[in-house]
């Protein structure tokens, strides 16, 4: 009997030792303690055993099971945990590996340039306004002192919606209708910018029917042509980083003021390149003027007590001579490639005392 035993021994343990997975060894452990294991087969069969042999063999079967038992367990560990290695190996997640380059967002030169607008004319004291981009006539062309026959209303230059009974609706041809709403909302002294979307029938190299202006507005008791000279005087030097730069002022026309005039900022043009603040040339950036006395009567504010002065420019100009950038059609392409170029960091916005771009 104990020669049996030993050899059954034998074979289990060699069994084990030699099981390479969790089945292996659970079908071991079947094979011994199962309901018909080899094992649970000689534990029956002691009952059958005289008092004598049943002690002898009873023990030393207890002692095979628990040397057994603890043989499967060990085994048992020891492929797990070589299991679990190798998940942790195979579904490793590389949590050093840093985010790829392409991933960092840019601002847009149009969004930093407004950026920059508001902080310089903030400090300023002018506050923010905006109007819709769909308009009426009136605000438009209409209180703005624009007759019907006016060029600007023809439709190579505006995009209209088809008619309606509500009027004819279009999309802003200028920031100008700001002035008026502002005005119809609220009472002098008003001092306002009001940067935003504009649209006109026009595409080339120079022109898109998409692009942005920024109107200014300043509407008080006394105020004269100097004011208006002195804030575009202190505007451009602060936006183009220029403290001694100058400004010329042509006579023009504008429907809206009175007198009115388009300013120029002094360059110097070499060979296809341009240095912005010296220099014995001119570029135009903005028209301007004194509110013509119509357009308040057309609000509903009396020109013998207040007077004021508005401006407007194009915002894809001044980025374009600031940045250097040389082409307009490429603000609007979508092109990663050049908003990387041309961008500026989402992080640090600009302000007077933190500086204007980074
Ligand atoms: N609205 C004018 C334009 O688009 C610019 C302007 C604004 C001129 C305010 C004078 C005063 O050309």
């Amino acid at each position: 009997m104990s020669l049996m035993l030993n050899e059954l021994q034998n074979k289990a343990s060699s069994r084990i030792a030699a099981a390479q997975t969790l089945a292996q060894i659970e079908e071991v452990r079947l094979d011994l303690f199962g309901k018909k294991g080899e094992l649970t087969n000689l534990m029956k069969s002691l009952s059958a055993m005289s008092d004598e042999e049943r002690r002898t063999t009873g023990a030393a079967l207890n002692q095979m099971r628990d040397h057994l038992r603890v043989s499967l367990d060990n085994k048992k560990e020891q492929l797990e945990t070589i299991a679990l290695n190798e998940r942790l190996q195979k579904e490793r997640l590389d949590l050093s590996l840093s985010p790829r380059p392409e991933m960092e967002g840019k601002i847009h030169p149009i969004s930093q340039t407004i950026d920059e607008l508001i902080a310089i004319f903030g400090e300023m004291g002018f506050a923010y306004a905006e109007g819709p981009d769909i308009e009426e006539d009136f605000h438009n062309f209409e209180a703005l002192n624009i007759p019907p026959e006016h060029p600007a209303r023809q439709s190579h230059d505006t995009f209209y919606f088809n008619e309606s009974v509500t009027g004819r609706k279009l999309l802003r041809t200028h920031t100008s209708p700001v002035q008026i709403r502002t005005m119809l909302d609220q009472k002098p002294p008003i001092k306002i910018i009001a940067p935003g979307r504009t649209f006109r029938c026009d595409d080339d190299a120079t022109h898109s029917p998409n692009f942005h202006q920024i109107e200014g507005l300043v509407i008080d008791k006394n105020i004269h042509m100097g004011h208006l000279q002195s804030c575009l005087l202190d505007f451009c030097r602060a936006f183009f980083q220029e403290d001694k730069l100058s400004l010329r002022f042509r006579p023009s026309f504008f429907p809206f003021t009175e007198p009115s005039a388009e300013v120029d900022i002094q360059c110097q043009k070499n060979k296809g390149s341009l240095k912005i603040g010296v220099g014995t040339d001119w570029l135009e950036i903005l028209g301007c003027g004194m509110v013509h006395p119509k357009v308040l009567q057309n609000v509903g504010i009396d020109p013998e007590i207040y007077q004021g002065f508005a401006f407007g420019m194009g915002i894809e100009r001044i980025t374009m001579l600031k940045y250097n950038i040389p082409d307009l059609r490429n603000f609007y392409d979508s092109d990663a490639r050049w908003l990387r170029h041309y961008g500026f960091s989402p992080v640090l916005l600009p302000t007077i005392t933190g500086g204007l771009s980074s």
